[in-house]
């Protein structure tokens, strides 16, 4: 009998986190998930088998103190789902020094920190970061859909993903930069057209197939390539 998947789902206290921390559970995966306070564990302590960690994200400290935890653990994928949307605003005149700082820290700066921070804990032979991006960050494809300030800190994220690549000596990493469609979550808001549900089973669908796939790939839910 073959071990169970593993895998480190980062920024799971709701929405599209928890909803893979549910699926991938469901589908026997060995899972650790984080939140940022442990007031915020008990709807993953509620899903069974799903190990319930620490992190916010943009602390120094706290990822320290994370793979201080983690060493000696390893993972055949990490998930890094956390995000903001940012100001509600939307709007370059309106932003804020500190309101842009953030933003592009949450979103595009800090999920490389924890890549590179928890890479020991990522098997070497086949291990899959993935990294929740969006259509809104592609340069090509996410003018016009709206939210500028935030696709840009996509756009940011979906950069520093490629000059992570670039830099790892490891031929056999696999990255992804995934969109997860528009989904009803707090940030996607209730018009949104796909459910959580739907949303997850295809992301959870997309990393399957990619692991033991080296390279970097930025694509949907629903494995559509996505133009950068
Ligand atoms: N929903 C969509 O339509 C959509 C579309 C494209 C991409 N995305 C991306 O998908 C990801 C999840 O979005 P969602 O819709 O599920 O949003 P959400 O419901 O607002 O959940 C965001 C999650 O990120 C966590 N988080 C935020 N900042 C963090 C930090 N500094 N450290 C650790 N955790 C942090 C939140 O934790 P707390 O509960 O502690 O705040 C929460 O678990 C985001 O990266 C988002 O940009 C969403």
């Amino acid at each position: 009998m073959t071990a169970p998947r593993s895998i480190l789902i980062i920024g799971a206290s709701r929405g599209l986190g928890l909803g893979l921390a549910s699926e991938f559970a469901a589908r026997g995966w060995a899972v650790t998930a984080t939140v940022r306070s442990t007031a915020q564990q008990a709807p993953l302590q509620a899903l069974p088998g799903v190990c319930a960690e620490q992190l916010e994200m943009t602390d120094a400290d706290s990822l320290e103190q994370l793979a201080e935890r983690l060493n000696g653990q390893q993972f055949d994928v990490i998930f890094v789902n956390a995000g903001v949307a940012g100001p509600a605003h939307h709007s370059t005149a309106q932003a804020s020094a500190e309101e842009m700082g953030h933003l592009f820290l949450t979103n595009a700066v800090a999920p490389l920190r924890v890549a590179e921070r928890l890479l020991p804990q990522l098997s070497p032979e086949h291990g899959l970061i993935v990294f929740m991006s969006s259509i809104l960050g592609s340069i090509e494809a996410g003018a016009g859909l709206g939210m500028p300030l935030y696709g840009a800190s996509k756009a940011a994220l979906n950069h520093l993903a490629q000059c992570f690549v670039r830099n790892q000596d490891n031929p056999q990493l696999g990255v992804l930069l995934m969109h997860p469609g528009w989904v009803r979550t707090d940030m996607g808001g209730a018009d949104a057209p796909l459910d959580i549900a739907s949303s997850c089973k295809g992301m959870v669908e997309q990393v399957s197939a990619a692991i033991g796939q080296p390279g970097l790939r930025y694509l949907d839910y629903q494995g559509n390539p996505l133009p950068w």
